[in-house]
């Protein structure tokens, strides 16, 4: 196998779990607070008028893990994108025990310009520009894929972080605010379509089937042992 170039060289920067409701939301966020995470952010309520979710994001000193809690929070006429899992379903049944579900990864790269234009021109779909903002850790730039399979509701964030990200520590509690309120717009869009239509455009769908399997390995070579 030919060496991966730089910014294919990704590495683990978050994972993100729904909650089914308030009381997995609660369970999931104070057993990590028992377990050596400290807060970095929460809040309660981003989103559209009818639908929204809070998150609690939280990172481990102990493993430097980064971890994120969304509550989707359905309307009585919409459902939540965030509350997919739980109101439809996923790996093709109805999931009625499900209480949590890992709805994307964020993967660190080195350069988030020059690995979306790789991905595109192999034809990989993203779903959303890239986000240019800033936590408190420092700058932050995000771009986040389309979702990866028919019956699943998980997807990729690309992210680059312009300082060494495994020496941080708790940092403050600034929150990329305006890059969480368009990705759930966009989100949600893309939620309303397929409820619509009962299809989506997916992230490897422009890319020849033969070469899809390498790309998927490429991508996540470096991730597999922590998953
Ligand atoms: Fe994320």
């Amino acid at each position: 196998m030919a060496a991966l170039p730089a910014f294919l060289k990704l590495k683990v920067d978050h994972k993100t779990v729904l909650c089914r409701d308030l009381n997995a939301y609660r369970a999931l966020r104070d057993f990590l607070l028992n377990s050596g995470y400290s807060s970095v952010y929460e809040t309660d309520r981003v989103g559209e008028a009818k639908t929204a979710m809070a998150t609690f994001a939280c990172l481990s000193s102990l493993t430097g893990e980064r971890l994120a809690v969304v509550l989707g929070m359905s309307a009585p006429e919409e459902v939540s994108h965030a509350q997919a899992p739980f109101a439809y379903g996923f790996a093709g049944k109805p999931q009625k025990d499900a209480q949590t579900y890992m709805q994307h990864l964020a993967l660190r790269t080195t350069d988030i310009d020059k690995l979306k234009a790789y991905l595109e021109s192999k034809g990989a779909e993203f779903l959303t520009p890239i986000y240019k903002d800033k936590d408190s850790f420092g700058p932050l730039l995000q771009s986040f894929t389309r979702e990866l399979f028919d019956d699943e509701w998980f997807f990729i964030e690309f992210v680059q972080r312009d300082y060494d990200a495994d020496k941080v520590g708790a940092g403050g509690t600034q929150f990329v605010q305006n890059t969480v309120k368009s990705l759930y717009v966009s989100k949600q869009e893309e939620f309303r379509e397929w409820e619509k239509t009962g299809k989506k455009r997916k992230f490897l769908d422009g890319v020849p089937e033969k070469e899809r399997t390498n790309l998927l390995r490429d991508i996540l070579v470096n991730t597999m042992a922590l998953l």
